[in-house]
């Protein structure tokens, strides 16, 4: 069990950005708000340190962790970029894309870090609080999602609390996450760049800028890949029943848009992840509204289809993994 009792609360003020970087350059690991999700943040070059995140999050293995930096300049020193890497960076960092790039010679994201692959994940976050510790740090800051295992994804100091208090030395409370979904992977290993995770940054948008649609994950040569991928991954309590056009008595609900599905009026608790059918106010409280949801005690959360397109396919991948059998 970890060392610590106590869970600071920092302020996300001067001072609490100072005593968050101090904690991280003492090889102590620390909740830091990003734009998508809060990230359980640690040295990523200091092994002890990415072990106490793997211990906090009970993480059953040892998996691939994204490494944060505070700009491209500091990315570029670890990672190797090939052409759609550079137009990825330029045209998405600071943002929520993370680049799966072979690692640089010099890079210093340790073994444990990178699960030992020849290849780094890197991301430059948009929060400015998070690149304040980053940068005040001056070495790349592993963070995985600030939940233990298996949980649903942090998108306030609070659920980080709720997770993790006792477990960590401190939360950095930077208020709600605005994405709150996590960032898209891109692996740019060679060839077409392929999309090992859909995230923040859609499709679309990727598109748009590499001139085609990134591949696919090819399942085989990447397999060692973080529990993001996972099929039963972010999972609430209750069991997550997709694509609902009717509602059973006892049931949660989650809506979007003005979907009105039959039999709501027995349902024990319902939510609307956007009453205007916006994705991205949708994705922003995806969450949050799982976490209310489960808390009414219903033992089915049922979900009305959400529509496959912009940031719909992030939460479809993550409302698919809390519906897997688990
Ligand atoms: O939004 C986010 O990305 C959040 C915030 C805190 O930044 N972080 C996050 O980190 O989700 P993490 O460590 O849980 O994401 C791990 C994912 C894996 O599922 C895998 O897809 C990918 O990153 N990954 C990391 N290293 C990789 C590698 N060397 N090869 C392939 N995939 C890798
Ligand atoms: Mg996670």
């Amino acid at each position: 069990t970890p060392a610590h009792r106590i869970t600071t609360r920092l302020t996300a003020d001067a001072d609490g950005i100072a005593e968050a970087a101090r904690l991280l350059g003492a090889g102590r690991v620390v909740a830091i708000p990003t734009e998508t999700v809060y990230g359980l943040a640690a040295d990523a070059s200091n092994p002890q340190a990415v072990a106490a995140i793997y211990a906090a999050k009970e993480r059953p293995r040892f998996n691939p962790l994204i490494s944060h930096l505070p700009d491209e300049a500091a990315a570029r020193r670890e990672g190797m970029f090939d052409e759609a890497a550079d137009a990825l960076a330029t045209a998405f960092w600071p943002g929520p894309l993370t680049l799966v790039v072979p690692t640089a010679p010099g890079g210093s994201v340790c073994d444990l870090a990178r699960a030992g692959l020849p290849s780094v994940a890197l991301r430059v976050p948009a929060n400015r609080i998070a690149r304040e510790v980053l940068a005040r740090v001056g070495r790349p800051i592993a963070a995985p999602s600030a939940n233990r295992s298996g949980r649903v994804s942090p998108t306030s100091a609070d659920h980080v609390l709720g997770d993790l208090d006792g477990r960590i030395a401190a939360v950095l409370d930077g208020g709600p996450c605005p994405v709150g979904i996590e960032s898209t992977v891109v692996a740019c290993l060679g060839g077409m760049p392929r999309l090992l995770r859909p995230g923040g940054v859609t499709r679309a948008e990727l598109r748009r800028v590499l001139g085609a649609d990134p591949a696919a994950a090819t399942t085989e040569s990447e397999r060692p890949i973080g529990p993001g991928l996972l099929a039963s991954h972010y999972a609430p309590r209750a069991a997550v029943r997709l694509d609902a056009e009717q509602v059973a008595a006892g049931e949660a609900v989650l809506l979007f848009g003005n979907a009105r599905p039959a039999g709501l009026d027995a349902a024990v608790a319902v939510e609307n992840l956007s009453r205007t059918g916006d994705l991205a106010e949708a994705a922003a409280r995806l969450f949050e509204t799982l976490r209310r949801l489960d808390a009414s005690g219903a033992a089915t959360i049922a979900v009305v289809p959400i529509p496959q397109e912009g940031l719909g396919e992030a939460i479809n991948d993550r409302l698919g993994r809390a519906a897997a059998p688990r």
